[in-house]
């Protein structure tokens, strides 16, 4: 990603300037304590709740895709967050979002102008295989984001890291690894970097969503 010009006539936030570095460097980046660990535990309250309350649905990959074969790709289920209805918590979690939004399009010209996050559980035993977050006929998911909510003692025996898959030198690729431990969030290139959710071995919980154009 290209800076074209960067203003600096307002509060430098350390943190968003970490994303925005990486992002200009590597076209990804992986924070710890985007939000505060209170807040943590209250987001990943109300997704048990909500699935709990049975509102979460099978994500889907494609319309014509047959169950099965959909189920052997992704074995997430979701349940979008709609910007108008929010509980407290979720106002918070989107409060920090649209901080972070601003200030990417402040400072990169990203031109954002609208976001769509889901919740997200993937049972134990499911993973979503590799892919790319871009639709046939749809280039606006620019930035893709992965905010993790599962419980403090998330191990690595656990499973369920994300797989970026990225373009090495001489072609080679190269694999990064990143665990989903609760308050990380990793953002990255919709367009530009394939990646896969490995197995988990525990229930996995999450808030992922895309930063669009338009
Ligand atoms: C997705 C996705 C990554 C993650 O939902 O498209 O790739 O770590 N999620 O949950
Ligand atoms: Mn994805």
């Amino acid at each position: 990603m290209a800076a074209l010009y960067r203003e600096m006539d307002f509060e430098l936030d350390p943190l968003f300037e970490t994303i925005i570095s990486d992002l200009m460097t590597q076209d990804y980046s992986v924070v710890d304590h985007f939000i505060d660990p209170k807040t943590v535990s209250l987001l990943r309250n109300s997704l048990l709740a909500h699935f709990e309350e049975d509102r979460f649905k099978k994500a889907a990959i494609g319309s014509k895709t047959n169950e099965v074969i959909a189920a052997a790709i992704r074995g997430d289920y979701i349940l979008w967050i709609d910007e108008k209805v929010q509980t407290q918590v979720e106002t918070l979690f989107f409060k920090r979002l649209n901080d972070l939004v601003a200030y990417l399009n402040r400072t990169c010209f990203l031109g954002i102008l609208q976001t769509e996050f889901h919740y997200a559980l993937y049972p134990t035993g499911t993973g979503y295989k590799r892919h790319l977050d871009s639709f046939q006929n749809d280039n606006k998911r620019k930035l893709s984001i992965a905010f993790y909510l599962n419980f403090e003692d998330w191990s690595q025996t656990d499973g369920g890291a994300l797989a970026l898959y990225l373009e090495g030198d001489q072609s080679e690729e190269q694999t990064i690894l990143v665990n989903p431990i609760a308050g990380r969030m990793v953002i990255f290139e919709s367009q530009k970097i394939p990646h896969e959710v490995l197995i988990a071995h525990r229930d996995r919980l999450s808030i992922t969503g895309w930063l669009k154009t338009s």
